[in-house]
């Protein structure tokens, strides 16, 4: 099961500290999240797992890390000045600016069909450089981190004798003035890419697009997404990037709809011709704008031909935040443990009724959050029993905090949750922010307490897992934590671990639960780091 709604996600990444919105304090800036505790480590795991397989794993990659700020010619040649627009309209009613290719006439905050003209609307930020406001002395920040390859192309040639075919890849920050930021982390003004450009030799460019399509779907597979959820999409002519000569998206099935996650575009000999002098000598196959300003040429010297050629490039192009959302919504699980009996039931039905008619009621709340705090209660309302965790979803939207009867629904859902259901985040172990949980079955025992937090201890040591200690519930209450932030591993010490138990035998020895199949089973401590290495395979 995945998530079915946005909301499920964002509410669990508030709630948790996954992510929240940027600049909350100030009223927010749209378009913009900020990672929490435990979304900065799925966001590193997911980077490290394509770092892994792309670079460390291959044998023809390297790596760079190239400067965000760019001299300003590099947009100018690279074609984004001129063609990185969105066609953008104004509501003349409201003065919301909308992307004019996706509102079909009318306005999607006033319904006013007084539009202005579709015009050009610039992505790139733009900034100065330098303490004097010289009209001169700016750039941008960068939209895609493809250019700072593409300039440093002779640079890792020179320095590693790569031989075509070869690629270098780069994770870092772009940045780009989206008109209608929305959908979470979906499309925002600040993201991550993963960016692989390969150079190949011109004329073998179709079979590597082909191949690198087939091996991305395949690493998607790797972190845990489904086939059945992965599309992908061949553009259309009409559709392809001004340096595209083919491209296929990777769309995911994302809860607000199937779209992109990634791109593969065949970018021919554009780039680095464009940022090549004397490009007359080159025989570029891509049509260029003349480059007056470049100082070298983007060339490798074929061994084999004994001539200077300009590569073809194959770029995978993946977005980091689209793949940490798509990683939550494919691990998102609302599960029941055991069912619940009708007369349990009943009393929460009936604070649910009571909660939605207080908020159809309520003329002090904003049309928006009204509107979609009814769609998903009354989604949860549809199949209780199924959907029940989903409340404290419910209760954590914008609005619900300000309706009186709230705190009656959560007196009675919260003890049905806690005893009949839990909300799971099925991660892969390596892309798990905590790997492990260490609790003891009582915080106020000193020698169980010391134990877990000597385990907690050595197995951080070994540098090679995120684990924490965690006392703050009784051992149901935090199994049930652990699960809803997607942690493998529960280690539980207690009475036996000690010797005091029933049986002696199980003296120093401790209960691995597992996440999944909440079976659990006894280890010994000595043996506890080998046999987590192994299961986290
Ligand atoms: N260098 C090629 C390039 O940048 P793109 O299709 O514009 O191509 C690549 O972007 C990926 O970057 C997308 O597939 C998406 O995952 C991510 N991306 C693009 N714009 C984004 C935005 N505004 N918010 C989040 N991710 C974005």
């Amino acid at each position: 099961m995945a998530a079915q709604t946005m909301e499920q996600l964002v509410s669990l990444c508030k709630r948790r500290g996954f992510i929240f919105p940027g600049s909350a304090v100030y009223g927010g800036l749209q378009g913009t999240y900020d990672y929490g505790p435990l979304g900065v480590e799925l966001k590193n795991n997911l980077k490290l797992a394509w770092w892994r397989a792309n670079v460390w794993e291959r044998e023809d990659m390297e790596g760079i890390d190239a400067a965000i700020l760019m001299n300003k010619l590099t947009w100018r040649y690279s074609g984004h000045e001129e063609t990185f627009v969105d066609p953008m309209v104004d509501c003349k009613n409201c003065k919301m600016r909308w992307r004019a290719d996706q509102i079909s006439g009318k306005c999607p905050n006033c319904a006013s069909t007084e539009l202005t003209e579709p015009r050009p609307f610039n992505l790139m930020f733009k900034t100065q450089i330098g303490p004097v406001p010289d009209p001169e002395s700016f750039s941008y920040l960068r939209p895609e981190t493809a250019q700072g390859i593409f300039v440093n192309f002779k640079h890792v040639l020179d320095s590693t004798s790569r031989k075509l075919p070869f690629g270098i890849a780069q994770i870092g920050k772009a940045f780009r003035n989206e008109i209608t930021p929305r959908n979470f982390i979906f499309r925002v003004r600040e993201f991550e890419q993963m960016e692989i450009e390969f150079f190949v030799r011109p004329g073998e460019d179709e079979a590597w697009h082909k191949k690198w399509v087939e091996d991305r779907i395949n690493w998607w597979l790797s972190v845990g997404l489904s086939r059945e959820n992965l599309e992908p999409y061949h553009q259309k002519p009409n559709e392809l990037a001004h340096y595209a000569k083919a491209t296929v998206d990777l769309l995911y099935r994302f809860p607000h709809g199937l779209e992109e996650l990634e791109g593969i575009a065949n970018r021919t000999d554009y780039d680095l011709g464009s940022h090549s002098k004397d490009q007359g000598s080159l025989g570029l196959k891509a049509r260029v704008s003349p480059n007056s300003h470049s100082t070298d040429k983007l060339t490798y010297f074929d061994p084999e031909t004994k001539q200077h050629v300009v590569p073809f490039v194959i770029e995978p192009s993946a977005g980091v935040d689209r793949g940490v959302l798509a990683l939550l919504s494919e691990a998102y699980a609302e599960e029941q443990v055991k069912p619940a009996p009708v007369d349990r039931l009943k009393p929460v039905e009936e604070a649910l009724g009571t909660f939605l008619k207080s908020v159809g009621r309520n003329e002090k709340l904003p049309a928006q959050a009204k509107e979609a705090l009814l769609a998903e209660g009354e989604r949860i309302a549809q199949s209780l029993g199924e959907r029940l965790p989903s409340i404290a979803g419910l209760l954590s939207m914008p609005g619900a905090e300000g309706i009186e009867v709230a705190k009656k629904l959560r007196g009675q859902v919260d003890p049905v949750i806690d005893e009949f259901y839990r909300t799971v985040l099925h991660f892969k172990p390596h892309l798990a922010p905590i790997k492990v949980a260490v609790l003891p079955l009582k915080k106020n025992h000193p020698e169980i307490v010391s134990t877990a937090k000597s385990i907690r201890r050595k197995l951080q040591s070994t540098g090679a897992m995120r684990i924490v200690y965690d006392d703050t519930g009784a051992i149901g209450k935090l199994y049930r934590r652990q699960d809803e932030i997607g942690t493998p591993f529960c280690i539980t010490v207690d009475f036996d671990t000690l010797g005091e138990g029933k049986d002696a035998a199980l003296k120093n020895t401790v209960t691995v639960r597992h996440r999944d199949s909440m079976a659990q089973e006894r280890v010994a401590i000595s043996e506890l780091e080998a046999y987590l290495r192994e299961k986290m395979q």
